[in-house]
């Protein structure tokens, strides 16, 4: 049964959660953290400029759960771009020690198989962070996704493009495919902190935490895992 936090606001969650993120890392230095993209983490990484401003955190590494395929690593809106200028930079995390799953097309087919390895090779992830999208995806695991899979390529639904469509310049440069952690890769993590803020978000929230279990509700997934946090704000939890 997941832990269900209810907080008044997207920057109290923020706030709470970057605690428990300051405190692994000053009892680990070299915690490995999972880390999402989307909007929703944001004021996690923004509290986490504070807080870990005195530790030390050359040593802490970490993992993303999904990358755009075929978009230019360079383009603002890579998840790498964003990982870097969102995490990386203002955090002074130490670059190579952060991994972003290869979108390149270029050797695309042991993309996942290496992202996989580089994870294990890391001793798994101690705390992923995770946001939800409005059809209940979870990374990139899109509806139908197998409750077992591992880091692998995806076809993005038109829904979450055009979820997403509000970071290009319009849909149609939003790509098509991305490289995803599995939803098997992602329950391997020890401790997994689901953040959702905003109505939107509502049904998916009820539905992942207390529906059926289901591939078309991805997020259910979480149901498997003995050490769930999820983080919502009273909007978000209207539907619990
Ligand atoms: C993207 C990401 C997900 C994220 C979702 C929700 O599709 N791949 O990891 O959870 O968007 O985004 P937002 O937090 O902006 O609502």
């Amino acid at each position: 049964m997941a832990e269900i936090v209810i907080v008044e606001n997207a920057e109290k969650a923020g706030a709470l959660v970057a605690d428990e993120i300051a405190r692994l890392i000053a009892s680990r230095p070299d915690t490995v953290l999972g880390l999402a993209t989307g909007s929703t983490p944001l004021p996690v990484y923004a509290a986490l400029r504070t807080r870990l401003a005195d530790q030390d955190v050359s040593k802490v590494r970490a993992f993303a759960l999904d990358e755009y395929v075929g978009i230019d690593p360079a383009h603002p809106e890579s998840y790498r771009s964003v990982i870097s200028r969102e995490v990386v930079e203002p955090l002074g995390l130490t670059p190579e020690l952060v991994h972003v799953p290869n979108g390149a097309v270029d050797g695309i087919e042991h993309a996942g198989d290496d992202y996989e390895a580089k994870i294990k090779a890391a001793g798994g992830i101690d705390l992923q962070i995770l946001g939800i999208g409005t059809d209940g995806h979870i990374g990139f695991n899109e509806p139908g996704s197998s409750f077992a899979s591992q880091t692998r390529v995806k076809t993005l639904t038109e829904r979450t493009r055009e979820d997403n469509a509000r970071f290009f310049d319009s849909i149609d440069d939003v790509p098509r495919h991305c490289i995803t952690q599995g939803l098997g890769t992602i329950l391997e993590a020890r401790h997994l902190v689901l953040l959702a803020f905003g109505e939107g978000k509502a049904r998916a929230v009820a539905e992942a935490v207390e529906g059926p279990m289901s591939a078309f509700m991805p997020a259910s997934a979480v149901q498997l895992h003995p050490h769930v946090t999820v983080v919502v704000d009273e909007a978000a939890a209207s539907q619990l």
